[in-house]
C-alpha cells in the first residue's frame, strides 16, 4: 500500500521520539513492501519561531493531504508567558478541532517485564489491560473563556450529538474487548456531566452485550490505583480524561510508554505519544521513544488497517523490554540503560529478526 504520512516533531523531546517513529514506519514499509512517504511540518514552539502561528496553514494543508499524522509533542518553558493565541498548546488544539479528531484512544497495558518500574504493587499492576477512550474537541478545552485581571472563566459544553458519538466509539471499542464500558463524570454536580449520563443511559439499548457502569470521577481517580485490572473501557470528558490517562499511564512503569491515537470515523488520524516535551531530559538523547514508537503502530491499526504490521511492532517493543533494554525512565524495572537511539535499534533489530525467521518458516 501507498501511504502519505505527514510528520510534526515539535517541540523538547518531540523530535528525539518522532524520529525513532518513523525509522520503525521505514522499516515495517521495506519489510511489508508498503510505500510510506513522509512529508515534515510544524507545530507547536517551532512554529510560532519560525511562522508566527502554533498552527500554520502550510501544516495544515500538509496534514489533509497526507493519511495520517504523527506528531512528537509540542510547549516549553520558551513560549510558556506568551499570549494564549500564540501558545505551542494552542497548535496542538487547533489540529485536533481542525480535523474534527473527536476520539482519543489511549491503551494502558501492564507490560511484565517493568512491573517492578510501576509505583503499584506489582500484583495489582500485573495484568491492567484498559482503553482511556477521551472526548477531544469539546468541553472546557473549547468552550467560551475570557479574562480580565481580577476574574477569568472557562466554559464547559456539550452537545448531545458530541457526547453521542464519543459514547458509541467507546462501545464499539468495548465490543471488540472485553464487553466493559466505565462512564466516568461528575453528574453529582455538573450539568453537562447529568446530560452525558443521560445519554449513555439511552445508548446502551443497542449495544446489549456491553455492561454499563457510571463512575465519579474522583472515585475513578482512585480506583484506578486500587484496583485497575476492574477497568476495560473508559470513556470520559476532555479534561477528565486528560488527567486521569497520565495517572493511568504510570501503571505501566512511564509515562513514556504510553501511545494514543485522535481518530474521527473515516479512518484519518493523528498519532502521538500522550507525554508531552519533557522539557527537563530534552536534547540529552534519553526520551523513551516507546510512546512514539506505538503510537506509529495505532496508525498502521486504525488509519491503515495494518494489523499484522502493528501487531509486530507491539511484539517487538515487548521483546526489547524482556531483554532487558531500559530508557532513563524506566531504571526501576533494571535491566540496561540504553539512549533513545540505541533503543530504537534494538526494535529495529528485533523486527529484523522476526522478519528472518518468517522468512524460514514459510521457506
Ligand atoms: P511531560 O509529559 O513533558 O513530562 C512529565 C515528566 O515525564 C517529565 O519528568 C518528563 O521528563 C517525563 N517524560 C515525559 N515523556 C517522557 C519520555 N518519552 N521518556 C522519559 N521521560 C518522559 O509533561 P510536563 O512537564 O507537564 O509538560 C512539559 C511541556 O509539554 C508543557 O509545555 C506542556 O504543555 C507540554 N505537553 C505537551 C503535550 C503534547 O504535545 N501532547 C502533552 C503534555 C504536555
Ligand atoms: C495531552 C496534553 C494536551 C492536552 C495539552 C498539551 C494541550 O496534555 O495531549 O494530553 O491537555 O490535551
Ligand atoms: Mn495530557
Amino acid at each position: 500500500m501507498e501511504k502519505t504520512i505527514a510528520v510534526l516533531p515539535g517541540d523538547g523531546i518531540g523530535p528525539e521520539v518522532t524520529r525513532a517513529a518513523v525509522k520503525v514506519l521505514k522499516l515495517i514499509a521495506r519489510r511489508y513492501q508498503h510505500e510510506f512517504n513522509f512529508s515534515y511540518g510544524l507545530i507547536g514552539g517551532a512554529a510560532i519561531d519560525a511562522l508566527d502561528s502554533p498552527f500554520p496553514k502550510e501544516t495544515a494543508d500538509a496534514c489533509g493531504t497526507a493519511d495520517a499524522v504523527l506528531l512528537g509533542a509540542v510547549g516549553g518553558p520558551k513560549w510558556d508567558n506568551n499570549p494564549s493565541e500564540l501558545r505551542p498548546e494552542k497548535g496542538l488544539l487547533a489540529i485536533r478541532k481542525h480535523f474534527g479528531l473527536f476520539a482519543n484512544l489511549r491503551p494502558v497495558k501492564a507490560v511484565p517485564a517493568l512491573l517492578s518500574a510501576s509505583p503499584l504493587k506489582e500484583e495489582k499492576a500485573a495484568g491492567v489491560d484498559l482503553m482511556i477512550v477521551r472526548e477531544l474537541t469539546g468541553g472546557l478545552y473549547f468552550g467560551e473563556k475570557a479574562r480580565t485581571a481580577d476574574d477569568a472563566y472557562d466554559t464547559l459544553v456539550y452537545s448531545r450529538e458530541e457526547i453521542s458519538r464519543i459514547v458509541e466509539q467507546a462501545f464499539e471499542l468495548a465490543r471488540v474487548r472485553r464487553g466493559k464500558v466505565t462512564s466516568v463524570d461528575k453528574a453529582n454536580v455538573l450539568e453537562s456531566s447529568r446530560l452525558w449520563r443521560e445519554v449513555v443511559e439511552e445508548k446502551k439499548a443497542a449495544y446489549p452485550d456491553v455492561t454499563v457502569e457510571h463512575q465519579l470521577v474522583d472515585s475513578c481517580a482512585m480506583k484506578l490505583i486500587t484496583d485497575p485490572s476492574a477497568f476495560d473501557v473508559v470513556v470520559t470528558e476532555n479534561m477528565f480524561g486528560d488527567i486521569l490517562s497520565d495517572e493511568a499511564s504510570v501503571i505501566t512503569g512511564s509515562l513514556g510508554m504510553l501511545p494514543s491515537a485522535s481518530i474521527r470515523t473515516d479512518g484519518f488520524g493523528l498519532y502521538e505519544p500522550v507525554h508531552g516535551s519533557g522539557p527537563d531530559i530534552a536534547g540529552k538523547g534519553i526520551a523513551n521513544p516507546a510512546a512514539a514508537i506505538l503510537s506509529a503502530a495505532m496508525m498502521l491499526r486504525y488509519s491503515f488497517g495494518m494489523e499484522t504490521e502493528a501487531a509486530a511492532i507491539e511484539e517487538a517493543v515487548q521483546t526489547v523490554l524482556e531483554d532487558g533494554c531500559r530508557t532513563a525512565d524506566l531504571a526501576e524495572a533494571g535491566g540496561r540503560s540504553l539512549t533513545t537511539e540505541e533503543w530504537t535499534d534494538k526494535v529495529i533489530e528485533q523486527l529484523d529478526a522476526e522478519a528472518v525467521s518468517e522468512d524460514i518458516m514459510f521457506s
